[in-house]
This record gives structure tokens, C-alpha cells and sequence, in this order.
């Protein structure tokens, strides 16, 4: 998709599509009286009758309309104007991408909304309307010979001639950047475990790291075990796929703190020998979404050359049965040190953060965030719609708390008291992998607090929102690129908002 800034008058924007916005209850003024004139009075004729309400969401075609020069006009709803947020303007406009976006088109012109919003800056806005259109006209059928959606063209971005263009054009670039990391994080989720193995995923991001010019490490199987990462490792024993590990390095900046992002990359999860039934095994090519979610961060901070230090780590495992398979009863031996009895094979994502945050911190992480779609109990606490965040520094899971408001990300945190600890105490040797039926994503963050050091620390539970099970206006069903604008969002205030 080609984006550009123009000024033209909306009237005369020529294209498949104009998409103008609408404001509940907001007279309308400028270019939308001039608009309505064009149209002979038709928005003033809808308004009357209540077609056109600007209720956010609420999505209006016409078709052919006289008196302008693109060949269809879509009205898209955006709420109160005082309203207006990052989530809402979004969903709008991804609504409005889904919409155009079922048809070939070679060129959509999009206003963009320029009304005196407090919350949201005019070059905020065009950002974040550049990536829903970017996201919103790719689907998920990557292996249908008859697609659904059809990528735009060019995309024109009206503004006010009045307008700093220099700031816009820069909206325009990351806009751009930030949906095509969120289609990344897509693209690597929905592609089938099939293909997208631990050693396919750790090619796929070191070409991607040389493309944008971010140092890389992989660790193969040999590697992992001169790490002693026995933890990880007992996971992957059961896949005829070995086990990969990536770490991705990004110095925009010479000193400072060290960020690491770290994602739970397991890339089909059958549940090992506890299996899990079909219906539960179904969706379990989306296990990688943590992995897949920093790489795609880590790329779009990056190409945004935001003067940060980060590292990016992934552990890429799948999770088997077979004869070489982990038992029940078996003990581990982490990377750390600390020794893991295995009630149940199917908590496999905290054996493989184990040994990844471990070995984060021996690289230099001085703040850390996981993401992981690591259990179903946290679905059933937050819905398929909220992340659940969970942390040892309350300082720092406010940072995220904040970069997902401002990213327009829906976050909820869940309570760390120390008797959850008790919950993964274990007989045999120092803990187990599994705390029982009650606080199941909680005690799955107090397994893995016990391999940060101490460092400051952030753990998403992504289970929920990384992988929708059906489409809505707003967006498509499968993977949904959750939490790439938050961290995105991190990175960029990083570290004065620590
Ligand atoms: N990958 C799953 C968690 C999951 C569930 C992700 C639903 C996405 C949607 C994880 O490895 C898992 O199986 N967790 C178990 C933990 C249990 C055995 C303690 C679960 O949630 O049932
Ligand atoms: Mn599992
Ligand atoms: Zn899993």
C-alpha cells in the first residue's frame, strides 16, 4: 500500500472511495458543509432521518454519488468528538478498511478527522488511521486460491492545508511501519505449524533482522544444551522439530537501559502426553503469538529508529508427544539452577520462559517483559478481549499499563500475592510446573518470577487476545497482532517512563 498526504478539497478526490468520518452530534462545518452541498443536501437528508447517526462504528456506503468525484462514499461513525481515543478511532477506521477492502481497489482517498479532539493529536490520529487501513485489508486466508480482501492500492490521506506537513508526513511513516508489523506478527500466527516450525520462525527473523539492520543470535539444539537450558529442552524433546532460540539486539542509543522483550514461541501445542482434546488443540498454531509479537516489535522499532536499547528473545519449541517425550514425574534441571517437577505436560510455556528469561538477564536485561499465550485460566478471568498482566515491580507494570492505554490496547492486572507462591511449592524438588485448578494464571507468573533475578519485570498473558475465534467489523478472526503498538508505545518513551 503507497500512502501519501494531499490537500485536495474532499469533493474532488478522485478514487474507488472517498471515507470521510463522522462525528455524533457535531454540526457540521468546512469541508463537510462543502461536501453536502456536492451532494445536493444528502448528509443533511440522512441526518434528518437518522441513517446517519456518526454512532461509533456505525458504517454508511453510498454508492455513485452525484456531485463528487470518487466513485463511492463512505460514511464511517466515530463517536463524540470529546470521546474520540485510540481504540475507537481505530476500530472505525479498521471497520472502514474491511469494508473497502472486499473488492479490488486501486486508490481509496481517507480524510482525516481534523475536529478539536483533546486526547488525540491531528498526527496521532493520521497514524493510527494509516495502520488500521494497512491492517484492516489483510485476512487471514492465506491458502484461499479466492481471496477475501484485496490489498488498497494507493492510499491518499486528506488534511487541512494549514497542517505542519513534516509532522504528518512523519504520522504517515510510522503509521505505515506499525501495520506492517502488526500484518508480521498475523502472517507468522496464522501460518499453519506445518511450515512455520522453530527453525522456519528463527530463519524467517534473522532475515528480517538483517533487513533492518538488527544484530541476531540463533541458538540451535547443540547450543541450547551447552547453555544447559534443560527446561526448554525437555519440552522440545518430544517434536522431531529441534528447538531454536533467538536473540535479536537493537542499540538505537550508545547507553542506557537495557529493555528485553521475551515471547513464549511454541509452535504447535499438543499438550505433550497430558494432550489436550481436539476442540482444545485446534487453535494451538497460535502458541508462537509472545515470539511472533516481539519479533514484529522489535522490526518496528527499528525501522522507526526510536534511540533505545533493546533485546529481543524468542524460544521456539514444539510441543510433542512421542517416545522421547517428557514425563509425568519427570524432574528438570532449568538453566538457573532450579529443579522442576512435571505434573502436567501441557504447561509447557513457563518450562521454556524459564530458561529464556534466565538467560535475558545473563545477557543484560535490566527491565523485562514476557508475552505468552500462556494459559487458558486467564481467558476464563479476562475474556478473549484483555490482556492480563502480572509483575514483581508495580513501578514498571505501570509503565505498560500506561503504554497500552495510550496504545489503545485493553490491559488488566492480576494480584502477585506471595501465597500463590505456596500453589507451585513442590515435594520432590524446588517446584512444580503446575499450581492446581484455582488463580491458574497466577501461578503461572509466580513460576516464571522465579527466573528474573529480581529484575524488574512484566509478564502479559496473551492468551485471550492474540487469537481470535471469529471475525468482527473491526477486525478479522485469528490472529489479531495484540500488543505490537503497546511495546511499540514502551519503546518509544523508554527510559524516561520507568
Ligand atoms: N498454550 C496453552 C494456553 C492457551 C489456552 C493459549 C487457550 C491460548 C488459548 C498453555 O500451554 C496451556 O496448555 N496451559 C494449560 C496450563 C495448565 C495445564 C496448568 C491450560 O491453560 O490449561
Ligand atoms: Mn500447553
Ligand atoms: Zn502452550
Amino acid at each position: 500500500m503507497n500512502v501519501h498526504l494531499t490537500t485536495t478539497p474532499w469533493a474532488t478526490a478522485a478514487g474507488d472511495w472517498l471515507i470521510v468520518g463522522i462525528f455524533q452530534s457535531l454540526p457540521s462545518s468546512g469541508q463537510l458543509t462543502a461536501l453536502d452541498d456536492a451532494l445536493g443536501g444528502q448528509l443533511s437528508r440522512l441526518r434528518e432521518a437518522n441513517d446517519l447517526t456518526g454512532k461509533s462504528g456505525e458504517l454508511l456506503a453510498l454508492p455513485a454519488p452525484p456531485g463528487i468525484v470518487a466513485k463511492r462514499l463512505l460514511l464511517v461513525g466515530l463517536g463524540a468528538v470529546e470521546d474520540l481515543g485510540e481504540a475507537t478511532l481505530d476500530r472505525a477506521m479498521t471497520a472502514a478498511a474491511r469494508h473497502v477492502s472486499t473488492k479490488k481497489c486501486e486508490k481509496v482517498a481517507v480524510v482525516a478527522p481534523d475536529a478539536d479532539c483533546p486526547g488525540l493529536p491531528l498526527e496521532r490520529r493520521v497514524q493510527i488511521l494509516v495502520a488500521a487501513f494497512g491492517v484492516g485489508c489483510v485476512g487471514q486466508d492465506l491458502y484461499r486460491a479466492e481471496k477475501k480482501r484485496f490489498a488498497i492500492g494507493e492510499l491518499e490521506v486528506l488534511v487541512e492545508p494549514a497542517r505542519d506537513r513534516v509532522a504528518l508526513s512523519a504520522a504517515v511513516e510510522a503509521g505505515v511501519v506499525l501495520g506492517e508489523a502488526i500484518n508480521l506478527a498475523r502472517e507468522l500466527v496464522n501460518e499453519p505449524a506445518r511450515t512455520m516450525n522453530p527453525e522456519c520462525f528463527a530463519a524467517r527473523a534473522a532475515e528480517l533482522a538483517r533487513a533492518c539492520g538488527v544484530h541476531c543470535e540463533i541458538l540451535d539444539q547443540p547450543a541450547l544444551e551447552q547453555e544447559r537450558m534443560g527446561s526448554l529442552l525437555a519440552v522440545a524433546a518430544g517434536s522431531d522439530r529441534a528447538p531454536r532460540l533467538v536473540y535479536l539486539e537493537y542499540n538505537g542509543a550508545s547507553e542506557g537501559p537495557r529493555l528485553a522483550l521475551v515471547g513464549k514461541g511454541v509452535t504447535f501445542d499438543s499438550g505433550g502426553l497430558s494432550i489436550k482434546s481436539n476442540d482444545n488443540m485446534l487453535t494451538m498454531k497460535c502458541d508462537m503469538a509472545g515470539a511472533a509479537t516481539v519479533l514484529a516489535a522489535l522490526v518496528a522499532i527499528a525501522r522507526l529508529k526510536l534511540p533505545v536499547r533493546v533485546i529481543g528473545l524468542m524460544g521456539l519449541v514444539e510441543n510433542m508427544t512421542g517416545g522421547s517425550a517428557m514425563k509425568l514425574g519427570d524432574v528438570l534441571t532449568a538453566r538457573s539452577g532450579v529443579t522442576i517437577e512435571v505434573l502436567n505436560t501441557d504447561a509447557e510455556g513457563r518450562l521454556v520462559l524459564a530458561d529464556v528469561l534466565d538467560y535475558a538477564v545473563s545477557r543484560g536485561a535490566d527491565f523485562l517483559v514476557d508475552l505468552a499465550t500462556l494459559t487458558g485460566a486467564c481467558v476464563v478471568a479476562l475474556g478473549e478481549e484483555v490482556v492480563g498482566a502480572m509483575t514483581n515491580n508495580q513501578a514498571w507494570c505501570n509503565t505498560l499499563l500506561a503504554a497500552a492505554r495510550q496504545a489503545g490496547e485493553d490491559m488488566w492486572q492480576l494480584p502477585m500475592h506471595e501465597h500463590f507462591a505456596k500453589l507451585i511449592e513442590s515435594d520432590v524438588a524446588d517446584i512444580k510446573n503446575v499450581g492446581g485448578r484455582w488463580g491458574g494464571a497466577i501461578t503461572a507468573a509466580k513460576f516464571l518470577e522465579r527466573f528474573v533475578c529480581d529484575k524488574p519485570w512484566v509478564h502479559l498473558d496473551i492468551a485471550g487476545p492474540a487469537f481470535a475465534s471469529s471475525d468482527k467489523p473491526f477486525r478479522e478472526a485469528g490472529a489479531t497482532g495484540c500488543m505490537v503498538k503497546t511495546l511499540v508505545e514502551l519503546a518509544r518513551k523508554f527510559p524516561s517512563n520507568i
